[in-house]
């Protein structure tokens, strides 16, 4: 007896920490994945960890910020229930240092790939699809790196305009914002750091990649249906307590 051929997710950027556990994550709720990332060494590393799971998942190598590397993924993905858009930078940079240059290098992945992702894959997915955006609890406000913000910032934006433009079509369109999440991009954090901000989280503890994917497997999920252009924040309770400089 065959069973249904499983639904297929794109989670972008799922070498990295948060990706992959989102990518493994997802290929526990049932999906087949489709691992994209900048980095071939990693994208394989998540591949290998789904299949040693039993579950299914290839990979797609390339740089979203590129053209032809989005194309291709667009045409690997192409039937796609759920699109996670995960792959993103950041770098700390005083606002006197940025540089328009900052402000390219961030927003062309944080922003434009995954606005042009979210067009591709929305003009092919099912009714039903889902769209699921990673932004950051840093779109409250935070110092030392603006540029960050900014994209942040229109992370959720864009995920409440497309919710309103895409309802009629079917797909339903959310964001997750994590808080500080223990992955290579806060590997800068040194003890003192992490001791600060953990004294100050409300939950007394950084948050684990996990933690983001739990939020992913829900606005992932079929149980989702009325739930569309929500931003929720996997933070620990830094948004509610006020705390911005973490
Ligand atoms: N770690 C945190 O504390 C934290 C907090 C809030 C939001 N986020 C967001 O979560 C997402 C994942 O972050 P992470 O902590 O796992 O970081 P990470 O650096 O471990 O992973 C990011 C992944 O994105 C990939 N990537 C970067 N640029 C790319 C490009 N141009 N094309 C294709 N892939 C590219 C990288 O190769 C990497 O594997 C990011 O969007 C980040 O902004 C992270």
């Amino acid at each position: 007896m065959t069973g249904d051929p499983k639904p297929l997710t794109v989670v972008t950027g799922a070498g990295g920490g948060i990706g992959r556990a989102i990518a493994i994550r997802l290929s526990s709720d049932g999906y087949k994945v489709l691992v994209s990332d900048l980095d071939e060494s990693s994208a394989r590393e998540t591949r290998e960890m789904i299949e040693g799971a039993g579950g299914e998942a290839r990979v797609c190598i390339g740089d979203l910020t590129r053209t032809s590397d989005l194309a291709a993924l667009t045409e690997d993905g192409a039937g796609a229930e759920v699109l996670v858009n995960n792959a993103g930078v950041f770098y700390p940079k005083t606002f006197e240092d940025l540089g328009e240059e900052d402000f390219n290098r961030v927003l062309n992945i944080n922003v434009i790939a995954l606005f042009r992702l979210c067009q591709a894959f929305a003009t092919r997915m099912p009714r039903g699809g889902r769209i699921v955006n990673i932004g950051s609890r840093a779109m409250l406000g935070a110092r030392g790196y603006a540029h960050y913000v900014a994209s942040k910032s229109a992370v959720a934006g864009l995920t409440k305009a497309l919710a309103l433009e895409l309802a009629p079509h079917g797909l339903l369109v959310n964001a997750v914002a994590p808080g500080v999440i223990d992955t290579a991009m806060t590997a800068f954090l040194d003890a003192e750091a992490r001791a600060g901000i953990t004294a100050r989280l409300p939950v007394g503890r950084i948050g684990r990649p996990e933690d983001v994917a739990s939020a992913v497997s829900f606005l992932a999920s079929g149980q989702v249906g009325f739930v569309t252009g929500q931003v929720l924040f996997v933070d620990g309770g830094a948004s509610v307590a006020g705390l911005t400089s973490i």
